[in-house]
């Protein structure tokens, strides 16, 4: 076993293929703010969707690690990010998880921004004050088919790629037409990679999810990656079905593993993840033409997995707080035209992923109390069942190898 005192680059080579990271990687400070570093001051990062933002000078804010950030429409409708520092003396200023201004007004001593970032207004600082040196420190952030990103990065890697591969799968699903019907956040107990090993397999999903297995396979080619990219009869007709309809639906993988997405089908006969297995909305978000359509898988990494299905969206926001403690954040999307109550009943809506949240935020806090133990020993993955778990490992190998290891290790 790894001595917890390795330095990372070690802990980083001594890792045994196909199996679980040593016991650091899921524990010690100094490895979460390297993954904070390395990964999540780096990459594009799932914000939210984009009808959160439906009005001129709506905003929310994000905190990442150290980084507190404003996501806001301004006045010509784009949604633009800055960091939530006040030029001035630094003082935040939005306060607030979100809300709606007309500037942003910092409450210390009342440094006034538009929205776009300019500095307006600073009260007798003087005939050699440059205002236009003074704007807010802006953050990366891209719209892609309704949903927000946003990149810390003073550099942020090419964003087109994602978005080129993944908005033609989005499309038929009209994000821009929706509405937040619901939205749940939880912090889960554990490592911000449990939670993404748990999500990326559903080896536990028959001794875990008794709702969700209503709908959805536990198939591994579903949850999974495949390796030689050929699928079940069952599959393959579903896919050419859906795309004869206008819907793309085959998988598409990231050749760096950080994406893929794919439509697949759920269980048969069901429509939607409700517990009769039958749409939660009748006004539906999106345009496809069938009911039994499956769910859009969309899984981006480090920060969402979504579900997108015929009647309704799912998004899901993973967020580190601390080396052993995680937000979730999901948020239920509808057309913005459905009434709850006549189109819609919200906990016919929200039932099954509020529990499959709540159970895998169990799953994953025994997880890493077990981890915990100094008797823990990474142990295999299943070959059949955790493909995704090994495939998730072995990108964030490569991301920290990449940073803190000498270039000749490479992912396996
Ligand atoms: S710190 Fe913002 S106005 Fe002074
Ligand atoms: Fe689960």
């Amino acid at each position: 076993m790894a001595s917890p005192t390795a330095p990372l680059s070690e802990l980083l080579s001594q890792h045994r293929p196909g199996h679980a990271l040593s016991q650091p990687f899921y524990t010690s400070p100094e490895i979460y703010e390297a993954d904070l570093e390395t990964i999540w001051y780096r990459e594009w990062l799932f914000a939210f969707p984009a009808c959160m933002l439906d009005k001129t000078g709506a905003y929310q804010r994000l905190r990442i690690g150290a980084y507190d950030v404003i996501v806001i429409r301004d006045g010509k409708g784009e949604i633009v990010a800055f960091h939530n520092s006040c030029r001035h003396r630094g003082s935040v200023l939005c306060s607030a998880a979100q809300g709606r201004v007309a500037k942003l007004t910092c409450p210390y001593h009342q440094w006034t921004y538009d929205l776009d970032g300019k500095l307006l207004w600073a009260r007798d600082m003087g005939p050699d004050f440059d205002p236009s040196k003074h704007g807010l420190k802006p953050v990366h952030c891209r719209t892609n088919a309704g949903l927000v990103y946003i990149c810390l990065a003073a550099e942020a890697p090419d964003f087109e790629p994602f978005a080129q591969t993944v908005s033609p799968y989005l499309g038929v699903h009209d994000l821009s037409n929706a509405k937040v019907a619901f939205q749940s956040t939880i912090i889960e107990k554990g490592n911000w990679k449990l939670v993404w090993e748990n999500n990326r397999e559903c080896y536990h999903c028959a001794g875990n999810h008794p709702d969700l297995c209503r709908t959805y396979p536990e198939d591994p080619t579903i949850t999974g990656v495949s390796a030689d990219g050929t699928f079940p009869e069952k599959v393959e007709s579903h896919f050419n079905r859906l795309e004869a309809a206008g819907a793309p639906s085959r998988f598409k993988v990231d050749e760096g593993g950080q994406y893929r997405v794919a439509r697949m089908p759920l269980l048969d006969g069901a429509e939607s993840y409700t517990v009769s297995g039958k749409i939660a909305v009748q006004k539906r978000l999106g345009n496809i033409p069938y009911l039994d359509a499956g769910t859009l898988l969309l899984f981006h990494y480090p920060t969402t997995w979504n579900h997108f299905l015929t009647d309704h969206s799912i998004t899901f926001r993973v967020t580190p707080i601390g080396p052993q403690e995680t937000e979730v954040q999901t948020t239920w999307l509808v057309n913005k035209d459905a009434v709850e109550g006549v189109d819609y009943d919200l906990k016919n809506l929200t039932t099954v992923w509020e529990h499959t949240n709540d159970e895998d935020r169990r799953v994953v806090e025994d997880n890493q109390q077990g981890i915990n133990s100094p008797a823990f020993e990474p142990g295999p993955y299943s070959k059949t069942h955790e493909d995704g778990v090994i495939q998730f490992v072995n990108w964030y190998l490569g991301r920290m190898r990449s940073a803190h290891a000498p270039a000749t290790l490479a992912a396996e």
